[in-house]
């Protein structure tokens, strides 16, 4: 193996699909937690869904990337150590990598087999780079493996996945950031924006109902997994925004009265009663701003696409 190229599994303990479904099934408001849609089709269901016309927000991410890369580089400078927590297939961090030439990259996902092809070949792609993969659950910890070399650090968190915290855990997940990158480190993060309803809607009803499937899927996981009874066509996919909270939320609503039964427990469900699936919050600029500021970010730069659909901070903690 490359020197270029290390391994560090700290086995993070994946949340036990069972456990996850009872126990959410069994709260007064029925909800599970979104981390459950990505098994194997899942994950592949949301590759499609990135696919959509409807839903912009990839697109714009990636393009956005590709003609700030250089600003963007300006700003941070070259040779600092990059770290990317939940790297997936790191298409978007391809895109800023010749422009950063980082000293290291630090990529960080929970799943070691797929994190573990993705760097090897990374690591080949980009021969200059030291390349030390590390297998978290970086909604946790983000633990930074001793052979890095030392400098300033940069947190790369594209894609809006921070819309899929709620504002608490965004907070502390904004801090241990911010305690990762320490004294003049910084954080690059994609953020999807407040924008008009309909526009919002359709990304997340998309006409070919790659975003219905996605979410029934775990339906289907209960079926399958758990050997759950279970009615898969008595649920429906609602996705809609709730203006008052500024977030999408998506939910399998029960078409009729009925019981969902699972090893023994049983699960009643009113006609209309749903189970909460995700919340995807929406960030004004000035509120995503606003909001980094609580976790000592300050502002370096920001930019928004020219249709306002998307926007990526630049931020340095103080
Ligand atoms: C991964 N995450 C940022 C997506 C989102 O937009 O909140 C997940 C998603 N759910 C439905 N479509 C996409």
């Amino acid at each position: 193996m490359s020197t270029q190229l290390s391994f560090h599994d700290h086995k993070p303990e994946t949340l036990s699909f069972y456990d996850a479904v009872v126990t959410g099934l069994s709260n007064k408001t029925k909800a599970i937690p979104p981390k459950l849609f990505y098994d194997e089709k899942g994950s592949k269901l949301f590759d499609l869904i990135c696919e959509q016309p409807e839903y912009y927000p990839p697109t714009v991410e990636r393009q956005m990337l590709t003609t700030l890369a250089d600003d963007i580089a300006a700003l941070t400078g070259q040779s600092r150590v990059l770290i990317e927590p939940g790297v997936g297939n790191a298409s978007k961090v391809r895109l800023i990598m010749d422009a950063l030439r980082p000293s290291a990259f630090v990529p960080m996902d929970i799943s070691f087999d797929y994190l573990k092809a993705v760097s090897t070949t990374l690591a080949k792609d980009y021969p200059w780079l030291p390349v030390h993969a590390t297998c978290v659950d970086f909604t946790h910890s983000l633990p930074i493996p001793h052979e890095v070399p030392p400098g300033k650090r940069l947190v790369f968190f594209p894609g809006s996945s921070i819309g899929n915290f709620c504002k608490a855990d965004a907070l502390n997940f904004l801090n241990l950031i911010h305690d990762t990158v320490g004294e003049d480190g910084m954080l690059l993060i994609g953020v999807d924006t407040k924008k008009p309803e309909p526009v919002l809607h359709a990304a997340y009803n998309d006409a070919a109902g790659i975003t219905a499937q996605f979410n029934l899927n775990l339906l289907h996981r209960m079926r399958d997994e758990l050997d759950a009874q279970v009615d898969l066509n008595a649920f429906e996919h609602n996705a809609f925004y709730n203006a008052q909270a500024g977030r999408i939320e998506m939910h399998l609503v029960s078409q009729q009265r009925q019981e969902l039964r699972i090893n023994g427990h049983r699960f009643p469900f009113d006609k209309g009663e749903s189970v909460h699936t995700e919340n995807s919050y929406k960030y004004a600029p000035e509120e995503f701003l606003a909001f980094s500021a609580q976790s000592h970010f300050d502002h370096v730069a920001h930019w928004v696409d020219p249709q306002g659909l998307f926007a990526i901070y630049l931020l340095k903690a103080s």
